[in-house]
């Protein structure tokens, strides 16, 4: 009887040690893995202090870069943001786009600040209101969030790059191609898609640069807020208050289109009309001769430069300052089919 016990004794005390030696196996083996991982993310925080190169990213820790735009959902804005969504796909980086609900200088520049706050990797954003958002800029580079400005430059920031087109010079260009056109004298109003904007500015500044000397002359001026039934509206307003009106020439994409919606409305389609831009309905009047012309731009590559830029950056490489993209004028013989 006593023998049994022993024994049985004996088992369990063999039993509870197997138990034991397993239990401290694995805690050895996980404190190694854990030792392991904190290794490897002290390397990467590591890593992270030089300030180039950055180490290569994988899907788990991409790149996350934000893209403001002007205005949500505007058919100008969701070509580039098409360029830059395709690049941001093709190298894996996490693309986050806003802007606001309709164009306004003080929204764009609250969603710029609001990005910084978030430290993403990369800001692409339109130097909108240079005077505004200038210290912004400054502030988010200040805190090492590498910024690009797109479509409009806000040239006195730090920002580490431009892309897009030379608005000052795309306006020169309008202006002396409508003078080389058009002999008579013409009476002109403008509709410009905002009075802050920078580069709205710096296009009425070309045109009215071009302009001078050659015998027409700009009466009036109105702003679309980008929108195409504000810019109809202002067209109309102009055409009432200035009946001798002979020519409009609209600075941002939508206003050609509204002019014309307003000159089909007032029975003046003897009015000659120039654009900014080749949006699907643009093309059609251009096509159809009641739209005499429009200065295309790229939106698309844009956002796509713009993205590559960045990453080039991120990787170290030297980037240039500024890559201003392609203007072209745009008429009725280029559109139609042959
Ligand atoms: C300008 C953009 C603007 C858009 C509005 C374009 O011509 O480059 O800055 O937001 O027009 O339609």
């Amino acid at each position: 009887m006593r023998n049994t016990t022993d024994k049985i004794q004996r088992k369990m005390l063999y039993a509870v040690s197997i138990v034991l030696a397993t239990a401290l196996i694995l805690l050895i083996a996980l404190f190694g893995q854990t030792a392991n991982e904190m290794n490897a993310m002290t390397q990467l925080v590591g890593d992270r202090d030089q300030t180039n190169p950055e180490p290569a990213r994988t899907s788990a820790n991409r790149y996350h870069f934000v893209l403001i735009v002007e205005e949500n959902n505007h058919p100008y804005w969701n070509l580039l943001s098409k360029g830059a969504v395709d690049a941001a796909e093709e190298q894996d980086v996490l693309l986050e786009i806003t802007g606001p609900f309709r164009s306004s200088l003080t929204e764009h520049a609250n969603l710029l600040d609001k990005a910084i706050t978030a430290m993403p990797d990369g800001i692409f954003v339109q130097g909108l209101d240079d005077v505004a958002e200038t210290p912004l800029i400054n502030k988010g580079v200040e805190k090492g969030i590498p910024i690009i400005t797109i479509d409009t430059d806000a040239a006195l920031s730090r920002r580490i790059s431009y892309v897009g087109t030379d608005n000052y010079q795309s306006g020169l260009k309008l202006g002396q191609y409508v003078a080389a056109q058009t002999k008579t004298p013409q009476k002109i109003a403008l509709i410009s898609g905002s009075k802050g904007a920078t580069n709205q500015r710096e296009r009425v500044n070309g045109i009215s640069d071009a302009l001078k000397g050659t015998g027409h002359e700009i009466i009036a001026m109105g702003f679309s807020n980008i929108s195409r039934v504000q810019a109809g509206q202002e067209a109309e307003k102009i055409l009432k208050q200035y009946p001798e009106t002979t020519m409009m020439i609209g600075t941002s994409g939508l206003d050609a289109i509204g002019i014309y919606d307003a000159v089909r409305r007032t029975k003046q389609e003897e009015i000659i009309i120039y654009g900014y831009d080749n949006l699907p309905e643009t093309l059609n009047l251009v096509s159809s001769g009641k739209i005499k012309g429009t200065v295309v731009q790229e939106p698309y590559e844009m956002g796509r430069k713009a993205v590559q830029l960045m990453l080039d950056y991120k990787k170290g490489s030297a980037i240039p300052s500024t890559v201003y993209t392609d203007t072209r004028i745009l008429t009725a013989k280029d559109v139609k089919q042959p």
